[in-house]
């Protein structure tokens, strides 16, 4: 059987990179090339200061350290990276189309289908072509069909390998996954491909984690984890609105189901709504290939779980409106957080852009403060909607790299993401430089909410 030596991931993504470097750092013996078109976010990974790369994740930049120049390499040449790998993955963004049919609904395939003719052009030896990318089920069908049709004798294995890392987590996620799964053709060279693939993961994780299936149990099954996680978030959202009008606590209630074993208490956290670039995209998927196979019921369930997560960001900023005696025009209010969740710098999709877009359109001014999203990011994010023009989005928002200036002045605060450090403020001092009623807003209910009463707040959390 095949053992990899060399091994190219195309993608420097948040998947792509930490996923490499971990690879990289755990099989010293394999050369690792991860190469992307974007030539600025190469050059970040190459930084000599390893601060520098282009995903912020805890002990990232420590994994790329150890590896970056003994087994790990980032370029721009593609094609050469591809030539000399005998296992290639393609790690490329899917993300929701904008145009056509299937627009707002299915995947936009076109940089896989890419992928797919660079590797049919490139190649004078045989390879495994690995899916990382998550991937309509069926994908590998059409990578297939472009890969063998190219007659040049070469032979192609296509496995599909879908990541299921979060952000804020990658690294430990990667060294220490729940499971690896990979998906497979039942033929002997498919069964070889995918022995091929068990080997360098076993390099560090238990053989008995590593998950074989076909390959569209596979695809399917990224689908379908999303579909299922984000469904937890939905549903628990769902009740906290219920909760605000019983007096009913939904952290109580959370607690008071998840300790049933057969719940389990993970992923019922009530929130101002999921964000990521991955639930939104991955389900809007599955509801598109649900209603193409002419499943309607099966498509409306799934499109609940995404309806729940507009109603619930929209919720939380029309109760900001209405707790300012239904009006924030003119007024200040600061948030807490851009990023969908802690310990990213990623912003895809993230409740705060779809607040501060609602609260924008009722002419609030929006002071925001993240440690670690860019200045540039909050206002491209603002652009990427087009509900104002990019000078209206700039006017109404201001941007501070201190939480204590973002929030002085301010009418209210909004707490957009979980990020540890909210807790340890200074609130007496914020709580002396706000407009009074100084009122805050916990949509990840993070904050102490007792200690804040005493101090003077008026707080409001997600169903509590
Ligand atoms: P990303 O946008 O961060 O990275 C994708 C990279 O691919 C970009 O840098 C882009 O320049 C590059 N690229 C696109 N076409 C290319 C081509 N033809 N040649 C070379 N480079 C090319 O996306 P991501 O978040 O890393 O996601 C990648 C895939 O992984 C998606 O399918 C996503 O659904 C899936 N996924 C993401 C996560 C996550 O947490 N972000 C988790 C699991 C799976
Ligand atoms: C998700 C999946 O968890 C991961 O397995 C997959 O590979 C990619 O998509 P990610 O989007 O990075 O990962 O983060 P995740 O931790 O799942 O959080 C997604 C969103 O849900 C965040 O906005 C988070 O704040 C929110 N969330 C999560 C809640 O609101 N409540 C919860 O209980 C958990």
């Amino acid at each position: 059987m095949r053992k990899i030596t060399n091994i190219c991931c195309i993608g420097a993504g948040y998947v792509g990179g930490p996923t490499m470097a971990v690879v990289a750092k755990q099989c010293p013996d394999i050369k690792v090339t991860i190469v992307d078109l974007n030539e600025a976010r190469i050059a970040a990974w190459n930084d000599p200061d390893v601060n520098n790369i282009p995903v912020y994740e805890p002990g990232l930049s420590e994994v790329v350290a150890e590896a970056r120049g003994r087994n790990l390499f980032f370029s721009t040449d593609v094609d050469q990276a591809i030539a000399e790998a005998e296992m290639v993955f393609i790690s490329v963004n899917t993300p929701t189309k904008t145009y056509g049919s299937g627009k707002g609904m299915g995947a936009d395939l076109k940089w896989i289908e890419l992928c797919a003719r660079q590797i049919a052009r490139v190649s004078t030896s045989d390879k495994i072509i690995v899916e990382k990318s998550t991937l309509p089920v069926r994908t590998a069908e059409a990578v297939r069909d472009i890969l063998h049709n190219t007659g040049s004798g070469v032979k192609f294995q296509v496995l599909s390998n879908p990541e299921f890392l979060a952000e804020g987590t990658a690294v430990e996620d990667l060294l220490s996954p729940d499971r690896v799964l990979i998906g497979g053709d039942d033929s002997e060279e498919g069964q070889e491909a995918i022995a091929a693939l068990v080997d360098v993961y076993a390099n560090w994780i238990p053989r008995e984690r590593i998950l074989t299936t076909n390959v569209w149990s596979s695809e399917l099954s990224k689908l379908v984890a999303n579909a299922f996680l984000a469904q937890r978030i939905s549903s628990i959202n769902a009740i906290s609105e219920l909760c605000e009008k019983t007096e009913a606590n939904i952290n109580e209630v959370s607690r008071a189901i998840g300790t049933d074993s057969r719940i389990g208490p993970k992923f019922l956290k009530a929130s101002v709504g999921f964000g990521g670039s991955c639930f939104q995209k991955d389900i809007l998927n599955l509801v598109y290939i649900s209603r193409s196979f002419g499943l309607q019921e099966v498509a409306d369930y799934w499109e609940q779980v995404i309806i729940m997560n507009n109603h619930q960001r929209k919720r939380f900023a029309l109760n900001i409106v209405k707790s300012l005696y239904n009006t924030v025009s003119g007024k200040k209010i600061a948030f807490l957080g851009w990023a969908f969740k802690k310990d990213t710098n990623d912003t895809r999709e993230s409740a705060a852009i779809y607040v501060a877009d609602e609260l924008l359109n009722e002419q609030a001014f929006i002071q925001v403060y993240d440690p670690k999203v860019q200045t540039e990011q909050i206002y491209h994010d603002l652009e990427y909607l087009e509900t104002r023009s990019v000078e209206s989005n700039r006017n109404g928002v201001s941007v501070y790299q201190d939480p204590y200036e973002a929030c002085d002045g301010a009418h209210a605060i909004a707490v957009l993401t979980e990020w540890d450090e909210f807790k340890n403020y200074d609130w007496q001092k914020i709580y002396a430089k706000m407009l009074k009623p100084a009122k805050i807003f916990d949509g990840r209910n993070v904050l102490d909410h007792k200690a804040l009463r005493e101090i003077g707040f008026q707080v409001n959390g997600i169903g509590v």
